[in-house]
């Protein structure tokens, strides 16, 4: 394609968001060009090399080679392409508010003669858009449109989202720049969603909070199951069979994590606090959050006495499964409340690589290495492959053979079976002491 060809759509950021929306636009038939502001990250995707770790995008961006290319320079995009969308990192500040200095700075680098019109894919508090359209207009840009398009994409299974959408969103100020974002998704089966640029902003936002929220709720019954003998995982069977209710985002474990739940949820009490309105419900949701990270260590102490000088197997650092993703693990904060407690932390984790997030814990090759010498292992991300530890070998290299399973991963009649003492989220607990419920008790002697 010549410098001059027409990209109809153009995407500042080649993040995840970004590589993903471009990728699937290309899929679609549609001519992309991708600018960042990194050169590193900008050469190796033009060689090939996808700096993120997403289940099929690699293939999919090599597919579509020919529909999808890569630049540093703003004024090429702008220039190419009819649509432009702003997929940069809105990360969360000190005060928990949405930094959106990215998104400024794509505004400011916009050239003069720019056309085309603005598509809002990041994630950004209600009013935004007001706000961008202000300061196009103070550059003398008040001709570029501006949509709210945003993204519900989840890690791991991202391209499945963007083909198979439950519904595209789309806000906008005028009812021809609506039509030319809901073009780009024709070829979809899927409820399109037209509404004012506020609505969307909103829709994303109460997403993501309310699916915390689901969380939020579902691990407070587990914990009220764990006092009262209820089994979480029939009750979240018995309530997700209500189609009212429906069963996703019911899962007991050991807390949200991830680069959107946290950091949407505390922009969202925020948003509202900086209106003047106390989001009550959103404190406890974020609360229970924290706490339930912290669950683990009480688990640990009913069973170990104390932690220092325990050595606790933390098995799966990313914040779940299918990604190497660390942002926000509950992994990081366990590991710094064991290391507190003086124990010996060795963490595992078959595809994150930890820099400074577990600082003070040592990283083990396998699980296996991770278990050995243990006075307990800690499921932390539901990597299915953990599910083979539960065998005699492992039992036999455990200092203590017990298990905290933090997501409800193992099956605990097997696993108090295979001689360990289990521990799960909302599930009936074990007996005082790490050992087997199943094990016969032994014989008394007759006098
Ligand atoms: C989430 C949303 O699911 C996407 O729709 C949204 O687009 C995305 O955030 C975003 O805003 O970009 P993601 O963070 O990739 O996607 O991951 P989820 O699969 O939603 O899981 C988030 C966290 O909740 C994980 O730590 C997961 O383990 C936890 N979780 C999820 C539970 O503890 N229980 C559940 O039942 C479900």
């Amino acid at each position: 394609m010549g410098d001059t060809d027409k990209a109809g759509i153009g995407i500042f950021g080649a993040g995840w968001v970004g590589l993903v929306t471009g990728a699937c636009f290309a899929e679609l038939g549609h001519t992309v060009v991708i600018r960042d502001v990194v050169p590193e990250r900008i050469e190796s995707l033009r060689a090939g090399r996808v700096p993120i770790h997403e289940e099929g995008l690699e293939q999919l961006i090599e597919r579509n080679r020919d529909r999808l290319s890569f630049t540093l320079g703003v004024g090429e995009v702008a220039a190419r392409a009819e649509l432009l969308f702003v997929c940069v990192g809105t990360p969360p500040t000190y005060s928990g508010d949405a930094d959106l200095s990215a998104i400024w700075t794509v505004l400011d680098e916009l050239p003069a003669e720019t056309r085309a019109t603005l598509v809002m894919k990041s994630t950004v508090p209600v009013g935004t858009g007001d706000k961008v359209r202000a300061a196009l207009e103070a550059r003398g840009l008040g001709h570029v449109g501006y949509v709210s398009n945003p993204e519900f994409l989840s890690e791991g299974r991202a391209l499945r989202d963007f083909m198979q959408p439950d519904r595209v969103v789309i806000g906008a100020y005028a009812e021809p720049d609506a039509l030319a974002v809901a073009a780009l998704y024709d070829s979809l089966d899927t409820e399109l969603v037209q509404t004012d640029v506020h609505s969307a902003e909103m829709i994303k936002l109460a997403s993501n909070a309310f699916l915390a929220t689901r969380i939020s709720f579902i691990n407070e019954i587990a914990n009220v199951c764990e006092v009262t003998g209820a089994d979480v995982e029939e009750v979240a069977r018995g309530m997700g069979l209500d189609r009212r209710i429906g069963s996703h985002f019911l899962r007991a474990g050991i807390g949200y994590g991830g680069s959107c739940f946290p950091k949407d949820v505390s922009a969202l009490k925020q948003l509202a606090g900086n209106s003047g309105y106390h989001f009550q419900l959103l404190n406890s949701v974020i609360e229970v959050n924290e706490l339930q990270k912290r669950r683990v260590v009480g688990k640990l102490k009913k069973h170990l006495g104390h932690l220092a000088g325990r050595r606790v197997a933390l098995l799966g650092l990313a914040y779940k499964a299918g990604t190497d993703d660390l942002r926000e693990a509950s992994s990081i904060v366990l590991a710094a409340r064991l290391l507190a407690e003086g124990a010996e932390v060795v963490a595992w984790d078959p595809v994150a690589r930890p820099r400074d997030e577990l600082r003070g814990a040592t990283l083990a090759a396998t699980a296996r290495e991770a278990v050995a010498g243990a006075d307990a292992a800690v499921i932390v991300t539901e990597w299915p492959e953990l599910r083979e530890l539960v065998c005699e070998e492992v039992r036999a290299a455990m200092r203590t053979p017990l298990f905290v399973d933090g997501r409800n991963l193992l099956d605990p009649l097997a696993v108090r079976a295979a001689g360990f003492a289990y521990e799960g989220v909302g599930r009936p607990t074990s007996p005082f002491s790490a050992l087997p419920e199943t094990e016969e008790p032994e014989p008394r002697v007759r006098r």
